[in-house]
This record gives structure tokens, sequence and C-alpha cells, in this order.
């Protein structure tokens, strides 16, 4: 049951809300990277290492009783945010690993020649396992494109589909330009050719309402940290059909059923996936995060997080010579990157941490991206539940600030150094996506590029 959205209320439960950075407080805004976690969430921690810190599956005491009863249900309560069984729920370190453990196992039974199809908007998380593991057994790897606005392009998604392709691994929401996939529609085309249909979920479970069986998707892989929970805990869904059938990706202890000197027989789902001691309290503070923002409301969360976009995008477009990267509004989640002028953005976050303020500057793991809009990096906030309208505002005095900053500091020729070269303009955006190859008129006209002022086209 959802409560009314009440944010300065919320704020409250998140005692790192209240830290002050170079005596401002604190602007948390790098929620891609990981989101703060609720006092509910710090307590079960604390919770469970003094009150029933023991091994689970082995034990036939109580507190081992209690401990793999409360991890169990961790699972049950997590595939029931996503409309998932427990048994298909495997707890893993983080989305990385979930799709580290879908390459290995998939790819197993892939053959030379068998393609497997992304998108030019993954995080590395999901190509890097992908391109790994087709070099060691001779399969390709299609890269779908993007549009000039930062969706991603169905027609070459639908053109590089066919029968050799064996899966199609996608983000759901991209962490670098926000972009939101249609999900739904990948899934049946990809179905149409009888791949495997996997999601990135990472920066859409935490943001908005999933359901995995409407998706119709056969694996989908996200990370506890980035929706409230610890660090170390992480999800991959599987449908049970598929789990089953799917060769463990790590061997040991729990996941087995019966060992001789000669061979193993595995473990029932989902424990044939999880060998070893798990991150026991970290699966049980993650149903403790998933309980916390099922009462918030996943809704008020995608709604609230959609007013603070179009927010942010309205303010952050009064700065002069600002590159907005990605979809319009409607199109996108909360994650905003952008370029200001030609200050390189590490130089933009560092700046405006004097304010208090926490943006990620940078590639944001998706370097094959950032070559293509021929940007080293981009500045990028991202918004949770608990950010207001006002943290934008300081965010936005903060850029303000650091535009006047360095464009006095490039006067004085100090920062020469830091100069790079952006699309800067939303138009050289479109341009450098429709021929990635061929050099944008910045580019071109690179010696003549001033610091301030947009480049009339
Ligand atoms: C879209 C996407 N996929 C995968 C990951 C990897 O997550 P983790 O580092 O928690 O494994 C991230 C992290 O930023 C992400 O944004």
């Amino acid at each position: 049951m959802s409560q009314m959205f009440d944010v300065c209320k919320i704020r409250n439960d998140f005692p790192i809300l209240r830290t002050k950075i170079n005596d401002k407080l604190l602007v948390y805004l790098d929620n891609a990277a990981t989101t703060q976690k609720p006092k509910k969430v710090l307590k079960s921690i604390k919770k469970y290492y003094e009150t029933t810190n023991a091994n689970i599956h082995r034990g036939v005491y109580k507190m081992s009783e209690e401990a793999t009863r409360l991890y169990e249900e961790a699972h049950a309560v997590v595939g029931k945010f996503i409309n998932a069984a427990a048994e298909e729920i495997v707890f893993t370190r983080n989305a990385t690993e979930s799709l580290n453990l879908l390459a290995y196992s998939l790819c197993s039974s892939l053959n030379a020649g068998d393609e497997i199809l992304l998108t030019q908007m993954e995080h590395h998380s999901n190509i890097v396992p992908w391109q790994q593991l087709a070099k060691q057994r001779g399969l390709k790897v299609n890269y779908a494109e993007i549009n000039a606005d930062g969706t991603l392009n169905i027609e070459s998604f639908k053109s590089l589909l066919n029968n050799k392709t064996r899966i199609v691994s996608v983000t759901h929401v991209s962490n670098f330009l926000g972009t939101i996939n249609p999900v739904d529609e990948l899934s049946k085309l990809a179905h149409s050719v009888n791949a495997i249909f996997i999601v990135d979920a990472s920066q859409s479970v935490p943001h908005m309402p999933v359901d995995v069986k409407k998706i119709n998707c056969d694996f989908a892989a996200f990370s506890g940290h980035k929706m409230c929970g610890p660090t170390g805990i992480g999800v991959l869904y599987g449908k049970k059909e598929l789990l089953e059938k799917l060769p463990p990706f790590l061997f040991g202890g729990d996941m087995i059923k019966e060992v001789t000197f000669e061979d193993s027989k595995w473990n029932e789902l989902p424990w044939k996936f999880e060998a070893g001691t798990p991150h026991i309290a970290g699966g049980i503070a993650l149903a403790e995060a998933v309980k916390y923002l099922k009462k918030i409301g996943v809704e008020n969360i995608q709604k609230h997080e959609r007013e603070l976009t179009m927010y942010a995008l309205q303010r952050l477009g009064e700065i002069p010579n600002i590159t907005i990267y990605g979809p319009s509004a409607e199109k996108r989640s909360g994650i905003t990157s952008f370029n200001v002028g030609q200050i390189h953005p590490h130089d933009v976050a560092a700046f405006v941490d004097r304010f208090g303020v926490a943006i990620r500057g940078g590639h944001h793991c998706a370097m094959p991206l950032a070559k293509l809009l021929c940007v080293t990096g981009t500045a990028r906030a991202s918004f949770y539940f608990y950010n207001t309208k006002e943290e934008i505002d300081v965010l936005v005095d903060a850029l303000k600030k650091a535009q006047e900053f360095f464009s006095m500091s490039e006067n004085s020729n100090n920062l020469t150094n830091n100069l790079k070269t952006y699309p800067n303009t939303k138009n050289e955006f479109s341009e450098r996506l429709k021929n990635p190859s061929q050099k944008t008129k910045n580019e071109e006209n690179k010696n003549k590029i001033k610091i301030q002022g947009v480049i009339e086209e």
C-alpha cells in the first residue's frame, strides 16, 4: 500500500541527506551510480548481525533456520516486486555479475557464427561479457543504432535480427541518455526469431513499475544498491523453465544436491546459481528496501522523478551554451547528461562539489556511446524520489558559477588543457549521430571555438 507522497517526510528517512559538504547541505544527484539508504535498510543490516547472524541452509539450530527463512523470504519479496516467483530470483553481487552469469552460461551452447544483438547505448556491463565470450566462441555481436534524439532506432534493431540471432540483450533505460526503451516491443521482435530476450533493468526497476511477465523477457538483471539496498547484492531474474535448463556459472557449496568424486547434481532453483555463502544480510536488507519502495509507491516515484526531470530540463536550458543529451522529457527517465560549453565534465563535477552538489562526470561506463557522440564524457545529474526542485536550483546556480569561473580562467589561459571539443548545440548532437564518422562543424572549426556562446551555424 503506498502512502501520500511527501518528499520532506521521505528525506527524514535518509540520514545521509543531512550531511554537509564544504559547509553546504549535500545535494545528491548521482543516483544512477548508486542510491542512498533509508534508516529501515540500515537498521535491518544491524539487526541481522546483532540477532540472527548464522549461515543458511546448513544449520538445524534455531538461529540458522531463522536466517534461512529471512533470506529465502527475501527472494519472494524481490520476485513479487517484478511479478516473478521466488525460485526465479537469483541473488548475485550486482547487475554486472548477473549479466556475466548469463553470458557464460548462455554462450556455452552457442556455435561459431551465432549472433548476439545489443544496442549502441549499453553500459559496459552489457557489452564486455558478450564481446569477450563472442571472441572465445566465434560469435558475432551486433549493435542496433540510436536516432538523433537518443532513442533507439527500431528499424536498425529489426534489420539486425535474423535467424542466427540467439540472444538479444538491451538496457531498459540508458544510464547515459536517460532513454526509456520500448522493451515490450523489442521482446516481441526478439522472440519472433526465437532469440533469448534479456533486459538490463538496472536503471528501470528502481524507478518505475517493471513487470517481467508483461514485458515477457526471458531474463533481467539489476542491482540492489541502485534501489536503496546495500552494495554487494544484485538480482538475476530468469523464467523458471529457462533457469532449469541453464548450466550453473559458479560451482561449490550450496549449489549442489549431491556430489561424488566423479560427478555432481545441481540443487533446485534458485540455489543452483548461488554457490558458496551468499550475502545473507544484503539479501535481507534488499527485501527491506523493496518493502520501503513499495510503501512509497513505485508509481509515485516515477511521477515525482518525471516532474523533476521536466523542471531540470527547463532550468538547465537557461544556461547558455549547454548541450543536453538524450530524448525529450516524456521519453526519458530521471537521468540528464549535459556539457557546459567546453568545460571538461570532470571540472564541472569538481566545481559544483564546492557547493555540495554531487553529480557524475565522465563516460558513465558507456565509452562506445561517448565516442559515437564525439565526447570524452558528460556531466550527469540523476534523480531519485528524495530529490527536490530546490536541489535542481542549487545545481543550476552552481553550473552558472562554473561557467563564469571557467570563462575567466580561459581568458587568463590557465585551463587550456581542459578544453575539449564537444558537440556544442542540439543540432550538432543530431549531426554526430546521423554520421558518426564525419566531423561536425565544431570539430572542423576547432580553433575558432570560443568558450562561451553557441557556435552560429
Ligand atoms: C544500465 C546499467 N547496467 C549495468 C550497470 C552495472 O551495475 P553494477 O555496477 O551495480 O553491476 C549499471 C550501473 O551503472 C547501469 O547503469
